[in-house]
């Protein structure tokens, strides 16, 4: 198939993973709390319709009204601004999703349609119903909401662990993947989390209520944080079946992705050892600032899980499949031969800041192979990263890529296009002067042509084991 080319945006210093990242970080801490709270929920349903807590009932008034106001409404805001922001950043790899899991999206869809009705008939309706009537619908609330996210789940795990899908291209074979199983569990342990946290925040509101009560009811909540046990071994679980080469990006090999490993992991089980050791061990009260912290580390630790699933899956957006540069590894080869822009119809922004046609062709190549991982002059600016570099280094280590750091794709244009490239990353660190002669490229096509020969056109393959 030929290369289609989208249109690329410009969102100035801030690198692209960074604003989906951002966006997905509101959109899963959302989306989780509200499928643990409906687990909640119904917890506490129970506990007020069998007798068990008094109080319960009069906090499911309160906390429900929280759900619907921040789990409905951020929650599906961000989830069309999910979609929105997913077709800037890589049209084509959205455009795979849809295309090999149209049916699967189109029934999580149905199930999000049942959660906010059944949600919403609970909230409008709740006071006059029976208490069975009550436990049923927040029982079809609860299998909506986490059905959504048993149907999402799949795809997003396929991204990083595809698993025999590519050879067969048998939608269950992709879905129920390698990672799937650890990664749909360690989520729900995460939604109880979170809604739990969030719990403490709303009960602390609750001050009409006898501090007693509110005791009752924080310890009640804290118990849903007893899952976090499992967390360890769901995340050892979900490490081992992971590729090899992501493990390594995330143990060592990449600085930022293992420094955000390890803050993760900390800020985890900061959170695990105080809801266990304290609230649920000591039977401590928790304060409204604290709860409130807790959830903020809580939002952290869900940034630092999505950061951790999307980095690792470098140097693809779906493994195997589709570099995070929109390019299909088999096309590599195809597009050294005939330009990675020769037809790209988009035109650059601004063409008349550069002096010349090779400054251009430069820009329209970062934009269309590097601009998803690189600013630059922004995060991981490309014009800090080759700084120090004389005109040949930077020429070889681009050329060579997947060799400079694994968790690239290999260089995918003409030697040509790879001149303007650096030419255009000189010209930036000069300052971006008005004219531009380039520094002399004696030899440099044919150099070029040579690195580009040794590091080949595959990816570098992860150390065995
Ligand atoms: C899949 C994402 C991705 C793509 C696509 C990508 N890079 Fe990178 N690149 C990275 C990451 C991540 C780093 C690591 C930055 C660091 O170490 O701080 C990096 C580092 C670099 C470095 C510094 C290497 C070193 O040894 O210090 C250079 C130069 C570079 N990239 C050039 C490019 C160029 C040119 C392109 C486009 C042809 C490109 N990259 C495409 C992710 C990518």
């Amino acid at each position: 198939m030929d290369q289609p080319y989208y249109p690329i945006n410009d969102f100035g210093p801030v690198m692209k993973g960074l604003v989906i990242g951002g966006l997905g970080t509101l959109h899963v801490f959302t989306a989780q709390f509200a499928v643990g709270a409906g687990i909640l929920l119904c917890y506490f349903q129970w506990l007020a319709q069998t007798g068990r807590s008094a109080a319960a009932r009069e906090f499911l008034r309160g906390y429900f009204r929280f759900l619907v106001l921040v789990a409905f409404v951020i929650g599906a805001l961000t989830g069309v601004g999910m979609w929105f922001t997913a077709i800037q950043i890589s049209a084509r790899t959205i455009g795979t999703m849809v295309r090999e899991f149209h049916w699967i999206w189109a029934a999580e869809w149905t199930f999000f349609c049942l959660e906010v009705v059944s949600g919403y008939a609970f909230y409008r309706c709740a006071e006059r119903l029976s208490d069975r009537d009550r436990f049923t619908l927040l029982i079809l609330y609860t299998t909506a909401a986490w059905m959504s996210l048993f149907l999402i789940n799949g795809i997003l795990s396929w991204q990083l662990t595809p698993g025999d899908w590519p050879a067969t291209r048998l939608v269950w074979d992709g879905f129920f993947n390698s990672s799937f199983w650890p990664s749909l569990l360690y989520r729900t342990v995460a939604a109880m989390t979170i809604a739990s946290l969030m719990a403490c925040v709303v009960i602390n509101t609750l001050t009409d209520m006898p501090l007693e009560a509110r005791k009752e009811l924080i310890h009640r909540a804290a118990s849903l944080l007893v899952f976090m046990v499992l967390m360890p071994a769901l995340g050892i679980w979900y490490f081992r079946v992971i590729p090899a080469d992501s493990r390594s990006w995330l143990l060592g090999g990449s600085a930022a992705m293992t420094m955000f490993t390890i803050a993760t992991v900390g800020v985890s089980l900061l959170i695990g050892l105080y809801a266990l050791v304290g609230l649920i061990g000591g039977r401590l009260y928790v304060n409204i600032a604290t709860a409130a912290l807790l959830c903020a580390l809580a939002f952290g630790a869900t940034g630092g899980g999505e950061f951790i699933r999307e980095g690792s899956r470098k140097p693809y957006s779906i493994r195997q499949t589709l570099y995070s540069n929109s390019i299909v590894p088999g096309d590599v080869a195809h597009l050294r031969a005939v330009g990675s822009v020769t037809h790209d119809p988009y035109p650059l922004r601004d063409a008349g800041q550069y002096p010349d046609d090779q400054l251009r062709l430069g820009a329209k190549v970062f934009r269309f192979q590097c601009s998803i991982c690189h600013t630059l002059d922004g995060i991981n600016g490309l014009v800090h990263l080759t700084g120090r570099w004389t005109l040949d280094q930077k020429r070889m280590n681009i050329a060579k890529l997947q060799h400079t750091k694994p968790f690239m794709p290999p260089f995918s244009g003409t030697a040509e296009e790879l001149e303007a490239l650096v030419q255009m990353l000189t010209w930036e660190r000069a300052g971006r002067p008005a004219s531009w002669a380039a520094p002399p490229a004696t030899g440099a096509a044919s150099r070029i042509r040579a690195w580009l020969e040794e590091a080949g056109t595959a990816p570098v393959r992860p150390p065995a084991g």
